[in-house]
C-alpha cells in the first residue's frame, strides 16, 4: 500500500489543473494516476475552443451574457449559482492559461481571438486554431512537471474505498507490472473523464472513455446525477463518428441536405448552424428521417459545406479538421462538402458534486471534477466551448479544495481498502485462469446498439424499455464473461473486461433516468412527452446503487437569476 496526501485519478484538463493547484500547497504529497500518458488524455481531442467573456477585447460581451446563454442552453436545468461562479472566473483563467504558455490564436490587433460557437450571443470562444484541448493539455503538463507532480502512468482505477462516508483510498491496477495496488489518501479527486463509450457504436470519444470513475463512485455509494442527459455532437464524420469541430460552423460552414437546402433555416432561423447542439443534432436527424439526407441506415448523413470559406482560412483556422476529414472520410473540405451525422460526444451527467466551490461529494475527502462530474453547469444541454473551460476551472477548484481537505483531514482506516485490494487480486487471478465464457465484445456491442437505437437522439417509452431489457441481459451475461488472456503484465484484455463492466453499470443508470423523466428537456427528447414539464421535472435525477439495486431520487435545481422560459433560437 502506498500513501499520498492527495491522489488524483485522471490526467486530462481537470486532473492536471487539480494536480497543479493541489501541489502548490507546500509539503503535500500529490500523485496523479492516469490510464494513458498525460498528454494523450482525451482533453487533447477538444478542438474548437473554450468560452470566456473577455470584456477587454469585446466591450459588448459580459459575464452576465455568458451566464444567461449557459442557463438557456441548459434548458434551465443547470445550477444557476454554480454557473455564475464558473463564468465569473473564466476571464481570469484564460489569461492565467495564456501566462502558463497556451498559444491562443490572435486577432488582427494581437489580442486573444474569439470565434462564434453554438448558442452563444457573442463570439466568445477562445481558441488555438482547432487544437485547443491539445495545447491546454501540454501547457498544464509542462507546469505540473515544473511543480514536481508525481505521475503514475498506466495505472487504471478499479475502486474507491470508503466506510461510513469517510474516504480511505483508491484501488488501481498497475497495468505495466500486472499488479493490483492501493493508495491510502487524505483526499482524492476523481477526474477520470466521460463515459461516451456507453454509445460505443457511434461516438467522438476515445476508446478508453468508459466512465471508470463514475462507475467506481456508484459502487462506493456516491450517486450519479442526471445521467440521462447525453450530448450528441451535430457533426461527427459520417462513417466513423470522429469529431469535426463546431468551429467549422463557427467559422461559417453550412449544413446542407440532399435538396441543396440550408435546412437550419427551418429549425433555428436566427442562429442557423449556430443553434445549440441538441437542436442542431435533432434537426439533422429529422432531415435524415424525412428523406432529405444521403445514404441509408448507419451510413445516413447530410453535408457540411466549407468550400466558400476558401483554402487560406481553412488551412489557418481548421488544419486538423481538414486532415481528419481527409484521413477518415477521404474528403478534402477545400474542394468538397463533408458527409456528417451526429455522434455521441459528451455526458452532461456524472458524479454527484454537492458543493460547486469545492467539488466535494457526499464522501468526506472525495472530490470530483471534469466530464466525470456533474456540478451541474450544463444542465440538460452543454454549449460548445463550455467543456474545456469547465474542466480547467473546476479542476483548479477541486485541486485547491483537495489541498484544504488534506490539511484538515487525517487518514481514515484501511480495512475497506485492504478488502477491495484483496477482492480485485482474486478477481484478476480468477479471470486470467478462466478458460471459457461469454464473449465480452459481443456483450459490449449489444449494449451499444441498444443504447444508440433506444436511448439516442429521439426517445420514447417503448424504445427505452427495450434498451433496458437488453442492458439487463448484458449485465447478466457479463457475470460469465471471458477474458481470454492469462498474462499478468499489460493484460489489456482484463482492462477491457473492467471497462465493459463500468459502461454497463452506467448504461443502466442512463436508461433508468431517461425512462423516469416523462418530459422533453435539452438533449432528452421524448416523442411521447414532447413538452418540458417544469412542474414535475425542474429537478436533478440522482441514481444510486445500494446492495446491487438501483434507486432513483430527485433534487431541486438552484434557480437564482433566470426564471425558466421557452427556449427559442
Ligand atoms: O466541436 C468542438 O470543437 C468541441 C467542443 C466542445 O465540445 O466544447
Amino acid at each position: 500500500m502506498q500513501t499520498f496526501d492527495i491522489v488524483i485519478v485522471g490526467a486530462g484538463g481537470a486532473g492536471m489543473a487539480a494536480a497543479l493547484n493541489a501541489s502548490k500547497e507546500a509539503g503535500l504529497k500529490v500523485a496523479v494516476l492516469t490510464k494513458v500518458f498525460p498528454t494523450r488524455s482525451h482533453t487533447g481531442a477538444a478542438q474548437g475552443g473554450m468560452n470566456a467573456a473577455l470584456a477587454y477585447r469585446d466591450a459588448d460581451d459580459t459575464v452576465e451574457s455568458h451566464f444567461f446563454d449557459t442557463v438557456k442552453g441548459s434548458d434551465y436545468l443547470a445550477g444557476q449559482d454554480a454557473v455564475e461562479f464558473f463564468v465569473s472566473g473564466m476571464p481570469d483563467l484564460v489569461l492565467e492559461l495564456e501566462s502558463m504558455g497556451v498559444p491562443f490564436s490572435r486577432d488582427e490587433r494581437g489580442r486573444i481571438a474569439q470565434r462564434p460557437f453554438g448558442g452563444a450571443s457573442r463570439p466568445r470562444c477562445c481558441y488555438s486554431a482547432d487544437k485547443t484541448g491539445h495545447v491546454v493539455l501540454h501547457a498544464l503538463y509542462e507546469n505540473c512537471l515544473k511543480q514536481g507532480v508525481t505521475f503514475l502512468d498506466e495505472y487504471n482505477l478499479l475502486d474507491i474505498a470508503q466506510t461510513d462516508g469517510q474516504l480511505q483510498g483508491i484501488v488501481a491496477i498497475d497495468l505495466r507490472r500486472g499488479e493490483i495496488v492501493s493508495f491510502r489518501a487524505r483526499a482524492a479527486v476523481i477526474a477520470s473523464g466521460g463515459f461516451g463509450r456507453v454509445y460505443w457504436s457511434r461516438t467522438t470519444n476515445a476508446t478508453n472513455m468508459t466512465g471508470d470513475g463514475v462507475a467506481a463512485c456508484l459502487r462506493a455509494g456516491v450517486p450519479v446525477k442526471d445521467p440521462e442527459f447525453v450530448q450528441f455532437h451535430p457533426t461527427g464524420l459520417a462513417s466513423t463518428g470522429v469529431l469535426l469541430s463546431e468551429a467549422c460552423r463557427g467559422e461559417g460552414g453550412y449544413l446542407v441536405n440532399s435538396e441543396g437546402e440550408r435546412f437550419m433555416a427551418r429549425y433555428a432561423p436566427e442562429k442557423m448552424e449556430l443553434g445549440p447542439r441538441d437542436l442542431v443534432a435533432r434537426s439533422i436527424e429529422t432531415e435524415i428521417k424525412e428523406g432529405r439526407g444521403f445514404g441509408e441506415g448507419m451510413k445516413s448523413h447530410v453535408l457540411l459545406d466549407m468550400r466558400h470559406l476558401g483554402a487560406e482560412k481553412i488551412m489557418e483556422r481548421l488544419p486538423q479538421v481538414r486532415d481528419l476529414a481527409m484521413s477518415f472520410e477521404g474528403v478534402d473540405m477545400i474542394a468538397d462538402p463533408v458527409p456528417i451525422r451526429p455522434a455521441n460526444h459528451y455526458m452532461m451527467g456524472g458524479i454527484d458534486v454537492i458543493d460547486y466551490r469545492t467539488c466535494a461529494t457526499v464522501v468526506d475527502g472525495l472530490h470530483a471534477a471534469g466530464e466525470c462530474s456533474c456540478i451541474s453547469v450544463h444542465g440538460a444541454n452543454r454549449l460548445g466551448g463550455n467543456s474545456v473551460s469547465e474542466v480547467v476551472f473546476f479542476g483548479t477548484q477541486a485541486g485547491k479544495a483537495a489541498a484544504a481537505t488534506a490539511r484538515r483531514r487525517d487518514f481514515a482506516g484501511t480495512s475497506r481498502l485492504e478488502g477491495l485490494e484483496a477482492d480485485w487480486r482474486r478477481r484478476f487471478d480468477e479471470m486470467r485462469a478462466k478458460k471459457s465464457g461469454k464473449n465480452l465484445f459481443e456483450i459490449r456491442d449489444r449494449m451499444a446498439e441498444a443504447m444508440w437505437n433506444g436511448v439516442g437522439i429521439f426517445r420514447d417509452e417503448a424504445g427505452m424499455a427495450q434498451a433496458e431489457r437488453v442492458v439487463d441481459a448484458c449485465i447478466a451475461d457479463y457475470a460469465d464473461a471471458f477474458v481470454g488472456d492469462d498474462s499478468k503484465v499489460y493484460n489489456s484484455a482484463f482492462m477491457n473486461y473492467v471497462e465493459v463492466g463500468n459502461v454497463l453499470a452506467i448504461a443502466k443508470a442512463v436508461v433508468m433516468g431517461a425512462r423516469a423523466r416523462t418530459e422533453s428537456r435539452g438533449s432528452h427528447s421524448r416523442q411521447d412527452f414532447p413538452a418540458r414539464d417544469d412542474e414535475n421535472f425542474l429537478a436533478h435525477t440522482l441514481v444510486s446503487l445500494e446492495d446491487g439495486a438501483y434507486r432513483l431520487d430527485y433534487r431541486p435545481v438552484s434557480i437564482t437569476a433566470f426564471k425558466p422560459e421557452e427556449r427559442k433560437y
